[in-house]
């Protein structure tokens, strides 16, 4: 497929280039600064892509960009979500212009693109519960509001996904294609966190689920490549068994 990549500069756009790149994809990257991206990469990955100057709360730049180009899918993951619940960050503007770019796009080329945009656990269902497990911790809301936006549009807007990772680290800061990773693929689970370990500490009135989260939280730890290699892997196929979805992952070792 053809990826426009938003936030191509991140911790997780950077993984994300050489994943796509890996997997068979064209890219482009939208990114505040070209001659960011092209200081954080390898001369031989950046002869591979196409790059585009421009802010991602620019709807018309973004939306441009996925025509000119031809593209298939986007890819967002620009922005980060404001940690304490009364923070505030550009996400939310950011994550709207995203999706109005992607939902004209779609209208214009006749069909709905896909899309894969990032959230965190807090999004995910308390397994065997209709509340979210920011309800229990209450970090990273700005994402709540997000997923609203989404679950609002009307059918065939866009075959959206989001992936709700808990914290993700680096393997490594080496850029190449193709891409190896030490770490098995993830195991995961659509709207709640797969092989979640439930306690009896959950009865434990007022504190008991917000314990239990917490208890889980640190399992979910998951690398920056892993989830790279399985957006990748998923935007091989026009269908996808994630489309509407949000999508929990472990990693299998843990
Ligand atoms: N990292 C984690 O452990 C983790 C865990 C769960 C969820 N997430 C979520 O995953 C997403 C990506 O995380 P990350 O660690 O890759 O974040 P990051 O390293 O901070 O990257 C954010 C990217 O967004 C770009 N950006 C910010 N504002 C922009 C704008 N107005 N126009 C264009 N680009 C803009 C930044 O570009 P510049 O280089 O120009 O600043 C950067 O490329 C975030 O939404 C985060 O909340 C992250």
């Amino acid at each position: 497929m053809k990826i426009l990549l938003i936030g191509a500069t991140g911790n997780l756009g950077i993984r994300l280039l050489p994943s796509l790149l890996t997997h068979g994809h064209s890219v482009v990257a939208f990114v505040r600064s070209s001659q960011k991206l092209e200081s954080l990469l390898p001369a031989s990955v950046h002869c591979q892509i196409d790059v585009v100057q421009g802010n991602a709360t620019d709807v018309t730049a973004m939306k441009q960009a996925i025509l000119k180009y031809r593209c298939d899918a986007v890819v967002s993951t620009a922005g980060v979500a404001a940690l304490a619940p009364w923070g505030k960050s550009d996400l939310p503007v950011i994550f709207k212009a995203v999706v109005k770019a992607v939902q004209e796009a779609g209208t214009e080329k006749g069909r709905p693109l896909r899309a894969w945009f990032l959230a965190g656990l807090g999004v995910l269902y308390y397994p065997g519960t209709e509340s979210l497990l920011s309800d229990y911790v209450p970090i990273y809301l700005e994402h709540r509001q997000n997923i609203k936006l989404l679950k609002a549009l009307p059918p065939n807007a866009i075959d959206w996904s989001m992936l709700c990772p808990g914290t993700m680290t680096p393997e490594s800061s080496d850029i190449t294609v193709p891409t190896e990773s030490s770490h098995a693929r993830l195991v995961t689970n659509a709207e709640t966190p797969p092989a979640w370990r439930d306690s009896w500490m959950k009865y434990v009135p007022l504190i008991g689920k917000t314990l239990v989260s917490a208890m889980n939280a640190m399992r979910y730890e998951t690398t920056l490549e892993q989830n790279a290699d399985f957006i990748a892997r998923d935007l091989e196929s026009y269908e996808s068994r994630w489309s509407e979805k949000t999508v929990g992952m472990i990693d299998p070792s843990k």
